[in-house]
Parts: structure tokens; C-alpha cells; sequence
């Protein structure tokens, strides 16, 4: 398997590698001048290897929280690098995941028109998605991602011994996020990751496989589309549903896990639409819901939900865009009423789920 992929985009063509050892990479990476952002936990963990090069390079920590990911958390991070000389031809580069990579790339797009930024992701879920695609987003009050552009690094080195340490909640959102590519992909790439899903968390080669194909199947459409103008506007399945949950847990619930639920329900949707047969539905179920575990919906309110779909409590009788689907690789955009009978299935969904979380998982 290749060790490197390079991404065409419009402001130019970017190269993902796939290194053994992240710190040889980025010793060699750093010139005179840049900064090096790096997530608060990676610091600590890998410490061994970064002091040497933070010993002589500027850096600037990341409190990996959303809060941090908003006009008011990325302020003192322009303060400083306006303040210590940082210069148009210098460049920051992350090491992190998605929260350090939105902070980063936001912010070298807004520094002097633009400077040059790469990324180092440290997380499973930047590592087989955010890394590649070019978008830069960050948060407005509670209002996720609503502010943004499209930015991308001039290169990426991924070292999957980071893995090593995530936590198994943070392993299993980056699967979730993953999962949602091999369902968008089809029937074969779907059988694949039900084959190969277990192994993933035990089997480097296996899970670096499956890196790589997920990062090449989003290449093809992140390449025709890179401003999510049509096609790459499936890749938003199961995300109407899951940023819902992710804000109303106050980002308990993680990314990929709560996506992982998101794309249970917009089956749920399809099959009670009649695009989806329900037993399409039920075999996709089964690796979703050991991909979400023991996470319960419990605290969260029906009408805060609805609410949270539409982004404004005053919208009556709204329709809100989702990805719906007629079977695996068969998702598409459509508009979703949100009246009584869409409102009724979805607090079916919630009672439904709650009583099934005791179930055995299968
Ligand atoms: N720009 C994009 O295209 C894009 C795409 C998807 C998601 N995102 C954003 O990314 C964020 C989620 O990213 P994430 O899941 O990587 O979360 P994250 O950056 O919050 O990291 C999750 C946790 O893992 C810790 N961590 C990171 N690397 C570690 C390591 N190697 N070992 C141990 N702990 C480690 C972090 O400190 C943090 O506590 C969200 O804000 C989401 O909106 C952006
Ligand atoms: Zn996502």
C-alpha cells in the first residue's frame, strides 16, 4: 500500500504521508519562525518527543475544548503571534485533532490574507477524515461550525502510534466518522468494514488500511467538489442528527459517536418515508450500535432536539435539510418537513432507543 496521497485542491495540490515517526518529520519540517500549535494533551503525552523540537521553536497550546474554537478562543492566539513577530512567509503547524486543526487552519487563513499551515493529526477521526478537504470552521456561541472557509495545509504527516493513546470513547468516534464514509461508499465497502471493524482497534495494518481508503474515497469528491456544492454534500449523512446531539450533551457525546446514532436515525427517517426497506436499515444497524456503545439520549428533550435541527426556536413549520437514503451507497440531499408526523416519528426514535440500550449489542 502507498505511503503517500496527494489531494488536488484549488489553491494547490497537498500531499498526505504516512510516517513511523512523527518527530523526524517535523524536526525536518520547522524553518526559522513558525509556530507550532499543539493540542494541551499531546503536550503532556508526548513530551519525549516534541521537547526536543519545541527546545528551540515557538509554540502555542491548544486547550482542546469547543469553546476554544471561536472568535473569543482564538484572539489571544493571533495576539500572541502578531505580538512576537510572526510574519507572513512564516507558518503554523498543528499537532493535534480537529479542534487544534479548525483553531490553526482558521486562523492561517485569516493572518496577512493567508500563511501557509500544515497538520500533524494526533486523533483517529482527523487522521481518517478532517485532515483532507480544505474546510476550517469554527463555532458561533453554541452555534457549531457556522464560521468558516476553506483552507487546506500544504501538507500532512500521519503517524498512527498516536493512536496508541487516545481514549476508547475518542477511538470510537474517529471509527464513527469513519463508518459514515464505508456507508456513503456502498455495499462493498460497508461489507468490509463489518469484516474488519473488530480488528481496527487491535490490528495496526488493518486500521491503516482503512485509514488510507477513507482518506482516498473522500479525495474522489473533497477533488470534484471542494466547496460542498453538490456531490460531497452526502458526507453530511447522519450530521443534521448528530451536531444535535453533540451540542445538547455540551459535546459529551463525541463527534463520531454521536454521527454513528445520526445516521441510525436518518435510516429510521428513510424507512419511515418508505425510501429505505426496514431491513436495509437493520443490517446497518448492528455495527452503528456498537460503534455508540452504552450512550444513552436520555438528557436530551424531544422540542430541544427539534429545535436544535432547525437552529431557530421561531421557525414553525420549518423544513430543514438532511441526507436521507434508499440503501447503502444511496444517500442523497432532501428537504424534511418538520411537522407533526416527522415530529412523532422522531420521539418514536428516542422512546425506541432507550428501551433497545439494555439489549445485548450485537
Ligand atoms: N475541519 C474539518 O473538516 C472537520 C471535520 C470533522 C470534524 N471537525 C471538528 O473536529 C473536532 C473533533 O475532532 P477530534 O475528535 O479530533 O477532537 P479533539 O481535537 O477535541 O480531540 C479529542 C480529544 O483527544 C485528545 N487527543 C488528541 N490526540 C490525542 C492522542 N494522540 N492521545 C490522547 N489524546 C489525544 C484531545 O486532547 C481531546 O481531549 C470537532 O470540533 C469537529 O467539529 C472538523
Ligand atoms: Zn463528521
Amino acid at each position: 500500500m502507498s505511503n503517500t496521497m496527494t489531494v488536488k485542491s484549488s489553491k494547490h495540490a497537498y500531499k498526505v504521508r504516512f510516517e513511523e515517526d512523527f518527530s523526524i518529520a517535523l524536526k525536518d519540517h520547522v524553518r526559522e519562525g513558525d509556530v507550532i500549535t499543539v493540542d494541551a494533551n499531546v503536550l503532556k503525552l508526548y513530551k519525549r518527543q516534541l521537547d526536543p523540537v519545541l527546545a528551540d521553536t515557538r509554540y502555542v497550546v491548544i486547550e482542546p475544548s469547543e469553546p476554544q474554537k471561536s472568535y473569543q478562543g482564538v484572539e489571544p492566539f493571533i495576539r500572541h503571534l502578531i505580538e512576537s513577530g510572526f510574519r507572513k512567509n512564516n507558518r503554523l503547524i498543528a499537532v493535534g485533532g480537529g479542534i487544534t486543526q479548525d483553531v490553526t487552519a482558521f486562523t492561517a487563513s485569516i493572518m496577512f490574507r493567508g500563511v501557509d499551515w500544515l497538520f500533524y493529526p494526533t486523533t483517529l477521526l482527523a487522521q481518517c477524515d478532517s485532515c483532507i478537504g480544505s474546510k476550517t470552521s469554527i463555532n458561533f456561541g453554541k452555534y457549531k461550525n457556522q464560521i468558516g472557509g476553506f483552507y487546506p495545509p500544504v501538507e500532512i504527516v500521519i503517524d498512527l502510534h498516536f493512536l496508541e493513546t487516545l481514549s476508547s470513547l475518542d477511538f470510537r468516534s474517529g471509527m464513527g466518522e469513519m463508518l459514515h464514509y464505508y456507508l456513503v461508499s456502498g455495499e462493498e465497502d460497508f461489507e468490509r468494514m463489518s469484516r474488519e471493524y473488530d480488528a481496527a482497534f487491535t490490528d495496526k495494518t488493518v486500521l491503516r488500511e482503512l485509514i488510507y481508503h477513507s482518506l482516498d474515497f473522500k479525495r474522489g469528491f473533497v477533488e470534484r467538489d471542494e466547496f460542498d456544492q453538490g456531490p460531497r454534500n452526502v458526507f453530511n449523512y447522519g450530521h443534521s442528527f448528530g451536531h444535535a446531539i453533540e451540542t445538547l450533551t455540551g459535546y459529551a457525546v463525541p463527534h463520531g459517536i454521536a454521527v454513528s446514532i445520526g445516521m441510525d436515525m436518518a435510516n429510521y427517517l428513510s424507512v419511515k418515508l418508505g425510501l429505505l426497506a426496514p431491513e436495509t436499515r437493520d443490517r446497518m444497524r448492528p455495527l452503528l450500535r456498537k460503534n455508540w456503545g452504552d450512550t444513552r439520549l436520555s438528557g436530551i428533550a424531544l422540542e430541544d432536539f427539534i429545535n436544535a435541527l432547525k437552529k431557530d426556536k421561531k421557525a414553525v413549520g420549518a423544513e430543514i435539510r438532511v441526507i436521507l437514503t434508499r440503501g447503502l451507497g444511496q444517500m442523497f440531499k432532501a428537504p424534511l418537513p418538520v411537522n407533526e408526523e416527522t415530529v412523532g416519528w422522531l420521539a418514536e426514535y428516542f422512546n425506541a432507543f432507550e428501551k433497545s440500550s439494555g439489549d445485548k449489542i450485537t
